[in-house]
């Protein structure tokens, strides 16, 4: 062996591992254990950040050396952007503008990203390497990045309906949050995608079809995303039985008649044709509460 490196290169191709224990002084190496290496360690690989928090991507290495490590951060893209290269912690060269002010290595290797951005989302690839350590520690730690969510509100075209008769439709809406899932609940036990009760496949909209007395209830729906949940203001819909809007339309619509029939009874007919006491009678018509009211007295 000409180097040292094609040495270990040798000791890899048998071992099929990175890691050997060395005595570096004098080139002895075992094949267990221990480095003549950097040995990476990174407790969590994926990290949840916030629009306009801070992630810390943490790592800590290992190495018998004690020179100033080479660290680089690399965010993986179609071409991968290298965040930031630095000896130790002092940063090598000029950020790049979006990362300007924003970051900081830690002696540990660890980065910190500050006032996350949407575009910060991604995998970032980190390598450690030391002159002396034939290789490199490498390791990767994905970030999520997401703007937290704004408190859903649930819209529906009508609060009270008519037990049996059309669809309800609920839509769970909110202004800010990325990547989110909905979930829904009546009177706060949550709904599943069952026969009357369908959720649209992304679960912001609820159907609730043919509706029956028991669906008189509180609904509200959360929104999750990994950073964070919003649930919305509970909302009733209340259902009126057929029956029971009937007694209400008759009753109304007996009343109104009592009270037309009063009204034209004490009416004198009026000659003045620009005031025909015809009115309220046409009126009277138009309404479905006095059709019903009519149906009922005959
Ligand atoms: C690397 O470091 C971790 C903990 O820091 C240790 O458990 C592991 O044995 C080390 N690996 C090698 C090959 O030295
Ligand atoms: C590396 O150092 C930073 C700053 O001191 C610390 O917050 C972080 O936890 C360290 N990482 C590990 C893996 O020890
Ligand atoms: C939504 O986000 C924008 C900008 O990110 C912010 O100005 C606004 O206040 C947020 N709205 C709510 C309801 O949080
Ligand atoms: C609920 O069921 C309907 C029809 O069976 C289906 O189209 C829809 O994707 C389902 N929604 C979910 C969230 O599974």
């Amino acid at each position: 062996f000409k180097q040292k490196k094609d040495f270990f290169i040798f000791l890899r191709f048998i071992f099929g591992v990175k890691q050997y224990i060395c005595i570096r002084k004098n080139m002895f190496c075992f094949s267990t254990g221990g480095v003549l290496a950097v040995n990476m360690t990174i407790p969590n690989t994926l990290i949840r950040g916030t629009v306009g928090g801070e992630a810390l991507l943490s790592v800590r290495y290992t190495s018998f050396s004690v020179d100033l490590p080479v660290i680089k951060w690399q965010l993986k893209r179609e071409k991968d952007v290298t965040v930031v290269q630095s000896i130790g912690t002092d940063i090598i060269g000029t950020l790049r503008p979006d990362y300007r002010d924003r970051i900081l290595v830690f002696e540990n290797g660890t980065l910190l990203l500050h006032n996350l951005r949407l575009s910060d989302d991604g995998t970032y690839d980190v390598e450690i390497s030391i002159t002396d350590d034939t290789f490199t520690g490498e390791g990767s730690i994905t970030l999520t990045v997401d703007e937290s969510i704004s408190r859903p509100y649930i819209n529906m075209e009508s609060s009270s309906v008519l037990e049996l008769s059309e669809n309800v439709v609920l839509n769970c809406s909110h202004d800010n949050g990325t990547r989110t899932t909905y979930r829904w609940f009546k009177g706060g036990k949550p709904l599943t995608n069952v026969t009357r009760f369908v959720l649209s496949t992304d679960q912001k909209f609820l159907t609730i079809t043919r509706v029956l007395m028991a669906d008189d209830d509180v609904y509200t729906c959360m929104v999750e995303n990994p950073v964070g949940n919003m649930t919305s203001l509970p909302i009733r819909l209340t259902v009126y039985r057929r029956s029971s809007l009937y007694i209400i339309l008759s009753t109304g619509g007996i009343f109104l008649l009592i009270t037309l029939v009063t009204v034209c009874a004490c009416w004198t007919p009026s000659k003045k044709p620009k005031h025909p006491p015809r009115k309220p009678l046409s009126r009277f018509h138009h309404s479905p509460i006095s059709h019903t009211g009519i149906v009922l007295l005959n």
